[in-house]
């Protein structure tokens, strides 16, 4: 009986101290972000998947505290150097090189490229983005509904992305995607990849497809949310209740 009891203080004490400690860190993650490579097309059938199905939802809940996202409209585009200026040839047609493109300019011109408060990446870039996966059509005279998507997350200097995408600047960023993607896996074999602290693992990138959420917990190590533990949550609560039933006897 006085065993229970030592136990049950000791278990209060560490949860109080816990919930403590849990207090102090809840609006800083940045030490313990996992950072999450996405390499993927504009028009890519399983990127938009990935995209508006994994990556996007995962990303509205406390999970998108601990991610440090980069995105690489790239994939399988192949670079030539010509002269003076860059081309590429695009996995699903010149459409997709231009999606890439306009992608590519607003990660780097919206709010200059600068990470929202408190999180990993640029919450409205990446809402326009999942928009325009979300919405791209090939068949459409207008692929990208860049319009609208701007609407719903506000992008306030469009016109500016636009111009930007079918300049010299785009054409750069895309060369430098082009790299990083090289870097990663030469040639890349699946579209979209998607690497977690910046090494290749095929297991990860195969559960990412399907369960964005479970392959980033995996990399998780404190303060996991919630989202990361809804088994273990049930079972520390049990326990709980177990000692509060202890108690009362
Ligand atoms: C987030 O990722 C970017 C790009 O890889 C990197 O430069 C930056 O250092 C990362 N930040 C943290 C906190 O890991
Ligand atoms: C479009 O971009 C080019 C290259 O950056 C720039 O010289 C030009 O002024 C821009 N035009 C507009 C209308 O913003
Ligand atoms: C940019 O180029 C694409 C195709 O290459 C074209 O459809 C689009 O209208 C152009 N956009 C602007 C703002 O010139
Ligand atoms: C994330 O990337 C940055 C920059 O490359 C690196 O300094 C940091 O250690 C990485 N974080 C993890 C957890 O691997
Ligand atoms: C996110 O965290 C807050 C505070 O830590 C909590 O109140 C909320 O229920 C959590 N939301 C989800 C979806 O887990």
């Amino acid at each position: 009986m006085e065993k229970v009891t030592l136990l049950l203080v000791v278990f209060a004490a560490s949860s109080v101290f816990a919930q403590h400690q849990h207090h102090d860190q809840e609006h800083d993650h940045s030490v313990h972000r996992v950072n999450v490579s996405v390499y993927y097309e504009s028009l890519c059938p399983d990127s938009k998947k990935f995209f508006t199905q994994q990556l996007y939802p995962s990303l509205q809940g406390n999970l998108s505290e601990f991610v440090n996202l980069t995105l690489v409209p790239y994939g399988k585009s192949k670079a030539t150097f010509e002269v003076t200026d860059w081309k590429f040839e695009c996995h699903h047609g010149e459409a997709e090189c231009y999606g890439n493109r306009i992608q590519a300019c607003a990660l780097k011109r919206i709010d200059k490229g600068q990470d929202s408060p408190g999180l990993g990446y640029n919450k409205v870039a990446v809402g326009f983005i999942n928009c325009l996966m979300d919405k791209a059509d090939k068949t459409a005279e207008a692929v990208f509904p860049t319009r609208d998507c701007a609407l719903v997350n506000p992008v306030s200097n469009l016109l500016d992305i636009e111009n930007c995408s079918n300049h010299t600047d785009a054409f750069n960023y895309m060369a430098v995607f082009g790299r990083l993607t090289d870097q990663i896996q030469k040639p890349l074999k699946s579209v979209p990849t998607i690497v977690f602290n910046d090494q290749y693992k095929q297991e990860d990138n195969d559960l990412a497809q399907t369960n964005f959420a479970k392959a980033l917990c995996q990399y998780i190590e404190s303060d996991k949310p919630a989202e990361c533990s809804g088994v273990s949550v049930t079972v520390t609560s049990g326990l709980f209740a177990l000692l509060l039933a202890l108690k009362m006897f």
